[in-house]
């Protein structure tokens, strides 16, 4: 079993032709309601993968709240750990233009009172789990408690350092097996230029120098870089037409940590994930976009 120890949002997505300047009113396109965050989308990807997922999360004590609720239940996903909160919850205001691309405001709410006694209290289950998966929508001491249970429990950690938080401390998620930001993610924790390839091969054996195993750089469609103690791997990109990246990091990351947990070699678990996070964007939608795994025909 996986456990994503994580986030939940509601995403308001926009479709834009382009942002609207200071004190003026424009007219968007399209709109879609949809279940997000960062923990949520990388739990239903997994579980679409086919992975059995626990939760461990936080949700207000608002409208919102039973829908997230009920796309965990229908997802298959254990909500034995999504606790109420007295806060609104998580939303992203989202806004994707004509080329795809997206911008994402975050407002935490309640995932900014995911404790460390939360996690605690949900100990008996994570240490039944193969993997735990987390990224930086919720707490850093929530984070750090986390990896440091994880380790006395002999469980792996999954850490998606998203969104980069400029006060991460190495060496507080060292023990991650798996350490897996983006290029502009690598750069912020690193502080060092990620433009060429060479850069960002640089800036990841930073990282392992610090101890960390696997460091699994996604370069959007620019393919994935892992430096680990095999060396490096490098899975180029699967073209496709793009037409919303929202949370394709997640459902990279979601398809990855099903296969790897799953017993697959590395380097095809990492070119199942760039297939699976390749398919989501050409579709609209955060978690709409997401197949089914059994609806796929993955490369071999
Ligand atoms: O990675 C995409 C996600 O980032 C969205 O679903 C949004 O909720 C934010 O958490």
């Amino acid at each position: 079993m996986i456990a994503v120890v994580g986030s939940n949002m509601v995403d308001l997505i926009t479709y834009i032709n382009r942002m609207p300047g200071p004190g003026e009113t424009i007219e968007a396109p399209d709109f879609r309601m949809g279940c997000g965050g960062k923990g949520a989308n990388q739990a239903v990807a997994a579980a679409r993968n086919g992975a059995e997922v626990l939760m461990v999360t936080r949700v207000g004590n608002d409208a919102f709240a039973a829908n997230t609720r009920a796309n965990f239940v229908a997802n298959g996903i254990s909500t034995k750990y999504v606790l109420e909160t007295e806060a609104t919850s998580g939303v992203a205001p989202i806004f994707v233009d004509e080329s795809s691309q997206n911008s994402i405001l975050i407002v935490q709410g309640a995932n900014a009172r995911l404790s460390p006694e939360d996690v605690a209290a949900a100990r008996a289950d994570l240490a039944q789990c193969s993997l735990i998966v987390m990224q930086l929508e919720i707490p850093l001491p929530t984070v750090y408690y986390t990896i440091r249970l994880a380790k006395e429990l002999g469980v792996p950690v999954l850490l998606n350092p998203a969104p980069a938080q400029p006060g991460l401390k190495l060496s507080e998620i060292a023990d991650c097996t798996y350490f897996m930001p983006n290029e502009s993610e690598l750069a912020l924790i690193t502080g060092m230029p990620v433009t060429t390839l060479d850069e960002v091969r640089a800036a990841a054996e930073f990282l392992r120098r610090k101890g960390i195993s696997n460091v699994i750089v996604t370069l959007g469609d620019r393919g994935v870089l892992c430096l680990n103690d095999d060396g490096e791997t490098f899975t180029p990109p699967f073209p496709v037409a793009a037409v919303d990246t929202t949370g394709a990091g997640d459902a990279f990351i979601g398809c990855f940590s099903h296969a790897i947990d799953a017993g697959l070699e590395l380097p095809v678990a990492l070119r199942r994930a760039a297939f699976y996070a390749a398919d989501s964007v050409t579709k609209r939608g955060t978690q709409y976009s997401y197949a089914e795994a059994k609806d796929l025909q993955f490369p071999a």
